[in-house]
């Protein structure tokens, strides 16, 4: 028996009843925001294909964290820009890094913020690839005890959890094994198991200055036509010691999100690429869109395929309109 008996419209009647009934709840709880810690002080320059974001000297970044937290949202995410790039990417694990250095001022102003750390070398290296290149290859093992050591000093100054994005077969195994050795056991991986390959990275490229300079990523992020791997991808990371496991990008992969959803039971992560964001941010400007409407269903979406945690650019604009709604 269907109609007249059942009539889904009886509990789309009222906002309450909607409300009663809803299967996704979105909370500023669950956002993480990327920023991009650079050298020098009092520097704020805006990224032209990212409407709202900067790089930002560390003095800078902590002015802009209390608002972070102000608003609710629990965690930020760093980027580093280094003073000079070289072959290995030797100031990903500098002390004084501008990283490095954030974190330590985001810890001394006492700000109720989680710090997470990306952990790659494309910021870093002159040829802008994410590990040593060799002939033209990028070099797997000797990555690892590279991105071991940036991780180390994101620990070290401070950071709640380290998210290495770099694809390096083994990093995150290398990663936890040098935590635990020097005292950082209590330190968090959340890793980009499944990150693809995707031309959805543009503007941050430009933002984090980290262009490859030769060839693409294909040899080392995944191939945006396959699913399956990713879940391979992950228990590969879950085993190797990984945390929280992210989804990357987020939009255009929902499948997969829902997939290692469904799979493990761990926090799934995803990362509301730059693109996703500028596209967002380009109509809106044209006013083609509805700005505020369109981010709360991407978020409503991405959280309803399985993640839990979402990092994205409009985490402040977010959690400023859940706060008035
Ligand atoms: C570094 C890294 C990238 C992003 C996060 N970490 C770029 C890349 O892999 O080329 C992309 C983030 C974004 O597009 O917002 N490897």
């Amino acid at each position: 028996m269907t109609f007249p008996v059942h009539r889904p419209r009886r509990l789309r009647r009222s906002e309450a009843l909607r409300g009663l009934v809803r299967e996704t709840r979105l909370s500023a709880q669950g956002l993480v925001y990327p920023m991009f810690a650079c050298p020098g002080t009092k520097v704020r320059t805006e990224v032209s294909s990212m409407p709202g974001v900067f790089q930002q000297s560390v003095d800078q970044i902590v002015e802009e964290c209390r608002e972070v937290a102000d608003l609710g949202v629990p965690a930020v995410l760093l980027f580093g820009l280094p003073e000079h790039k070289d072959e290995t990417g030797s100031e990903a694990a500098a002390a004084h890094g501008a990283v490095q250095r954030a974190i330590e001022a985001i810890r001394k102003a006492k700000l109720n913020l989680l710090v997470v750390t990306d952990v790659c070398l494309c910021e870093y290296t002159s040829h802008g690839h994410c590990g040593v290149v060799k002939d033209g290859e990028v070099l797997n093992d000797p990555s690892l005890a590279l991105l071991a050591e940036a991780a180390l000093s994101h620990a070290r100054a401070g950071a709640d959890i380290v998210a290495p994005s770099d694809m390096m077969d083994g990093r995150v195994a290398a990663i936890r094994q040098k935590l635990d050795q020097k005292g950082f056991a209590d330190v968090a991986i959340l890793s980009y198991a499944a990150k693809y390959c995707s031309a959805f990275y543009g503007p941050f490229r430009e933002a984090a200055e980290s262009a490859p300079q030769f060839g693409d990523r294909r040899g080392y992020q995944m191939d945006p036509a396959n699913a399956r791997e990713a879940l391979r991808e992950v228990a590969l990371d879950l085993e190797e010691g990984a945390d929280i496991i992210m989804v990357k990008p987020a939009l255009p992969y929902l499948d997969v999100i829902q997939r290692v959803r469904e799979r493990f039971d761990v926090p799934v992560a995803a990362y509301n690429v730059s693109a996703e964001f500028s596209m967002v941010k380009a109509a809106a400007q044209k006013g083609w869109i509805d700005e505020q409407r369109i981010v709360l269903e991407i978020m409503t979406s991405i959280q309803r395929a399985g993640a839990s945690i979402i990092l994205t650019y409009h985490a402040k604009d977010v959690a400023r309109w859940l706060k008035a709604c």
